[in-house]
């Protein structure tokens, strides 16, 4: 990968106030590289007054505009260009410190764009993106990739690019002034720092590479270790994780330690061809003029000025380049996500609802037509399925593991597009689109209070407590929360690990509840649960009946006895259709005798 290609792809991901800014500042760089080269630059009639003060006063009494100047002595113009020198020196050094504190601010809210950018991209993305993704490594490109891209690759692309402004400037200063001292110098580090750069590249590449790999095994492993830790204990598995922990830790401290020493380290080579040079120069100027160094007082400041200015400068551009070296890997990690193309995937479910439309004269909440839908590699889950559900109903889907249904719900809530076919919604009679809600066996709780959990992503000053309390109510959780110490303001400790299984569904069912929704879903909501709890929730399920229009899976059939009716799936395909009864007389071998 080429350092130019690099920067191309660099550009093209930033949004055009971003490169609006990236053109500012380059027009800083510009300018502080020209006071740096005239801050130098106006030493030199100062040292010559200093060295010949009479020649000085012929130099100026010459220059035609300049006669007035005559009537200062000597040492009043002395004065007053050491002065100017000064001022204009201190002008520069403002603004350098000024480019640094832009290049650092503008490289820093680079980085945090980026982790924003990703952060969107991947909560727009649909559920089966995520399904195929690691949560983890996602969290990596968030919280390291995009500030190792902002510190380690963006920093360093702005400095060099500073720096490269004013080396060549520089450069062109010098051959105005000596071309061929300017030549053998210029092509001497060149030389230097082009075989140094050859020499460590590879390993640079290699360095970053293993940067990201490590950092990603560590994110794994940290993630697996600390949600997997209740089984981890018990079956003392807890060491194995700590050692692959450290071990890839110091795999990743060596990768970045030889990087920083890669680029650091031949500092101490160059100053020392540096100091070789300068003596150089001085004896080279001695021989040329015969040992009369006097009048070459000047030059000589300016020279070594200018080393002080430049030989920096070099080294911070090779230091750049190392890093940006070592660590464009982190660009290309994050590259694809932050230009993931969410449109029509953002919002599937509100794609989805899109093809809702008004039913009035009929009772159907739920349309579906010749649903097929298939996994990536191509095994079909729901094969051309279609059915109605009318409003209020409740209605049972059950069927062997692997027949579909989750897949089924997930479609209907809108988590996965179907391959073909439609799902119509209705409207409500006012005509906007209808509300849903689902309940999963397993229930995310956020580390936050019982308020917090049911209404889940709202924002704190929304909320309502009356609608959290008669949702609470609603899912037979009111007394539980009563009788607790600080009520809805309760801690549910991170996953809800303070609460029993049966209380953590019915958090989630009076979550669903307060979003008021015409239709819920449940999808093997109390599989997980023992018979009182079951039993419990089921009751909460049931009292919903008639408000909502209810979907339940269930694995056990107890759960689905109170349905409307019952769809019984079988390989993706609606086997059969009827009440309890009907079914079970149809099929005991699944529904069980109606002995
Ligand atoms: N993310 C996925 N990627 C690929 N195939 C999947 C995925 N999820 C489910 N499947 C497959 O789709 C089919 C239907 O799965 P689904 O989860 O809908 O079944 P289910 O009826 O809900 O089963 P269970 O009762 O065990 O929950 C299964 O054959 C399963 O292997
Ligand atoms: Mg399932």
């Amino acid at each position: 990968m080429s350092f130019l290609s690099l920067l191309r792809d660099i550009y093209k991901i930033f949004s055009p106030p971003q490169r609006r800014k990236l053109y500012k500042i380059q027009l800083l760089i510009f300018m502080g590289a020209v006071f740096e080269i005239t801050g130098v630059v106006s030493v030199m009639p100062f040292m010559q007054a200093v060295g010949d003060p009479e020649a000085l006063r012929d130099t100026i009494s010459n220059i035609g505009y300049l006669d007035f100047m005559t009537v200062y002595s000597a040492r009043e113009l002395i004065i007053f260009l050491g002065l100017t020198s000064l001022l204009i020196m201190s002008v520069s050094a403002i603004c350098s410190i000024y480019l640094t504190y832009r290049l650092a601010i503008f490289s820093a809210s680079i980085g945090v764009n980026f982790a924003d950018r990703l952060f969107e991209n991947y909560m727009g993305s649909s559920w089966s993106f995520h399904a195929h993704r690691n949560s983890a490594d996602m969290t990596k490109h968030i919280a390291v990739e995009s500030q190792r891209f902002a510190d380690l690759v963006m920093l360093p692309i702005m400095m060099m690019n500073s720096k490269i402004v004013l080396v060549s400037i520089f450069l062109v200063a010098f051959v105005i002034q000596d071309p061929y001292i300017a030549i053998v110098a210029g092509l001497l580090f060149l030389f230097v720092y082009v075989i140094l750069y050859i020499v460590v590249k590879r390993q640079l590449a290699e360095n970053g590479q293993t940067i990201s790999e490590t950092y990603s095994k560590r994110f794994r492993i940290l993630s697996e270790g600390l949600t997997g830790i209740r089984d981890l204990i018990v079956l003392r598995r807890l060491e194995g994780y700590s050692r692959a922990f450290n071990k890839h830790g110091i795999m990743l401290s060596r990768a970045k330690g030889l990087n920083v020493a890669l680029a650091q380290g031949p500092r101490y080579l160059i100053e020392l061809l540096a100091f070789g040079s300068m003596t150089g120069i001085v004896l080279y100027l001695y021989m040329e003029n015969d040992g009369n160094i006097g009048g070459l007082l000047a030059i000589m400041t300016a020279y070594a000025l200018a080393g002080l200015k430049v030989l920096p400068s070099v080294q911070q551009i090779y230091v750049a380049f190392a890093h940006v070296r070592g660590n464009s890997e982190s660009f290309y990690i994050i590259r694809d996500d932050l230009v993931l193309d969410n449109e029509g995937r953002s919002d599937i479910r509100q794609a989805i609802v899109k093809k809702s439309y008004p039913l009035p004269e009929t009772n159907v909440v739920i349309d579906v037509r010749n649903l097929t839908f298939s996994y990536e590699d191509n095994n079909i889950a729901i094969k051309d399925m279609s059915f109605v559900v009318n409003s209020g109903e409740m209605v049972g889907f059950v069927g062997s593991s692997g027949s579909g249904k989750s897949t089924l719900m997930d479609l209907v809530c809108g988590l996965l597009e179907a391959t073909s076919g439609t799902i119509g919604f209705g409207k409500k009679s006012n005509g906007s689109d209808l509300n849903m809600a689902v309940v999963h066996q397993d229930i995310f709780l956020t580390d936050g209070t019982i308020r917090d959990n049911v209404a889940l992503g709202v924002v704190i000053e929304n909320i309502c407590d009356d609608l959290v309390l008669r949702a609470l109510e609603s899912s037979h959780l009111a007394d539980v929360v009563n009788l607790m110490d600080h009520g809805l303001d309760t801690e549910l400790g991170e996953r809800g690990v303070k609460l029993s299984g049966g209380q953590r569904q019915r958090i989630a069912i009076a979550r669903a509840i307060y979003s008021k929704p015409d239709i819920i879903v449940f999808d093997e909501a109390t599989s997980a649960l023992d018979g009182v709890s079951e039993r419990q929730v089921m009751n909460t399920i049931n009292s919903l009946a008639g408000e909502s229009t209810i979907l339940i899976v269930a694995h056990r059939l107890e759960s689905v006895k109170k349905c409307d009716k019952i769809f019984l799936l079988e390989h993706g395909v609606i086997k059969d259709c009827g009440t309890f009864l009907a079914l079970q007389l149809r099929h005991p071998e699944f529904f069980g005798s109606t002995k």
